[in-house]
């Protein structure tokens, strides 16, 4: 049985939407899903935009064959190869065999390391900025190298105004019978997720997403339909979803707040997390959050401090170094590029205490544009009821440093 849902009356999603893989790439969690998105034009001539993961093969080939009614597919756009949307083109190309596969060189490259079968003659290589006619439709390309592969590439219907975007303005969740931005309460179910995606999977290029975003100012006027490859179409508000990208891709923190993450291997490092946390409220700072390094998937982690302006790590000292959970996730920010936010340390240690010393050099030395608070609370094993007056100085200093 076919599921699909209209864009305009020529084009439809023929997508799927997966519950069932648990860890996107393998290792971010999708406890809501994802969505494999693919769309087929049906103008003068048939157009399909991208396929999906090899799970979702067989929903999208019946998609295909219903949205097709009986017509020949005459070509297929492949704006991204990465396998969670290449993966059945295989299929596609055997089951329709005149078809004529659109991409660039880079894309070709790529197709035949990942050993897809396309004869020379139906290869149809696209440069930056070409105008093809499809039938009564005409599509251009714009490159966004490293979003995020490097092959990666924006396709634009010139006609209808549908910007197939890839993975940029995709998101995490699977869209379950929605499609459409103005269908669903973005802010309350979807922002997260999307933020997640953004900065897990692309957070690392936030040069290259500007860049894009800079490429696309002549021709926003012209979109009128973002399609990525996940997640929601967008069909109006693109205002709001550039601005949250805006923030996202130069490291600027959406939101005032203060994300405290702690290591702790017997609670004590956790109490001193909670004390300050209880400390900033009663000064009324808002939007305090407090995780648990061990027990929260890095990938959230990440989503909650490009978020926020203020970042609290409390780590406890372990083989004389940083906790290991705690040294992977200021690894993985680093790898993710995270720059301009406002730290605070707290360290603990029962015979040597190094954590903090080893946080800041490892903030100050390998991230980039951290500022570090002068106020460091140190504990030896517990926090004592004569640290409270310590407490205090680095609750208001936080606060402070929260002004402007
Ligand atoms: Fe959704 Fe880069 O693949």
């Amino acid at each position: 049985m076919h599921v699909v849902r209209e864009v305009t009356d020529q084009l439809t999603w023929i997508g799927a939407n997966d519950h069932r893989l648990t860890l996107f790439e393998n290792i971010h969690p999708i406890p809501e899903g994802v969505s494999y998105n693919s769309y087929v034009l049906t103008g003068e001539k048939t157009v399909l935009f991208d396929t999906v993961d090899w799970d979702a093969c067989r929903q999208m080939l019946e998609n295909l064959e219903y949205v097709l009614d009986g017509r020949d597919l005459d070509y297929i756009v492949v704006n991204h190869w990465e396998p969670d949307h290449a993966a059945s083109l295989q299929e596609v190309i055997t089951k329709y065999p005149n078809a004529q596969i659109i991409g660039n060189t880079k894309g070709f490259q790529l197709a035949e390391q990942f050993g897809f079968q396309i004869d020379e003659d139906k290869k149809i290589v696209v440069n930056e900025g070409d105008v093809i006619d499809v039938g009564d439709h005409k599509l251009t390309f714009l490159f966004m190298p490293m979003v995020h592969w490097p092959e990666a590439m924006v396709t634009l219907d010139l006609t209808n105004g549908a910007l197939f975007s890839a993975d940029a303005f995709g998101s995490f969740k699977a869209l379950d019978g929605k499609l459409f931005n103005d269908e669903v309460n973005y802010d309350r179910d979807w922002l997260d997720e999307n933020r997640r995606y953004l900065t897990n999977i692309v957070g690392k290029y936030g040069p290259h997403i500007r860049k894009i975003l800079k490429k696309a100012e002549p021709v926003l006027d012209q979109i009128k339909f973002i399609c990525p490859l996940h997640g929601l179409v967008w069909r109006n508000d693109f205002g709001y979803l550039l601005d949250k990208y805006n923030h996202w891709a130069s490291y600027e923190p959406e939101e005032k707040g203060v994300t405290i993450v702690y290591a702790s291997m017997y609670g004590n490092t956790e109490q001193a997390a909670q004390a300050l946390a209880a400390k900033l409220c009663e000064l009324g700072v808002e939007n305090v959050d407090v995780f648990d390094v061990s027990n929260t998937h890095v990938s959230y982690l990440i989503a909650e401090v490009f978020k926020k302006s203020h970042l609290v790590l409390a780590s406890c000292t372990y083989n004389l170094g940083i906790f290991p959970v705690m040294l992977s996730f200021l690894e993985d920010m680093k790898a993710l590029n995270v720059q301009n936010r406002t730290v605070a340390v707290i360290e603990n240690g029962s015979w040597a205490i190094r954590s903090g010393d080893l946080i800041s050099e490892f903030l100050d030395e390998q991230m980039k544009t951290m500022t570090v608070l002068n106020d460091r609370l140190t504990i030896a094993s517990r926090l004592k009821d004569g640290q409270e007056e310590e407490l205090d100085g680095l609750a208001l200093s936080i606060k402070e440093s929260m002004r402007g």
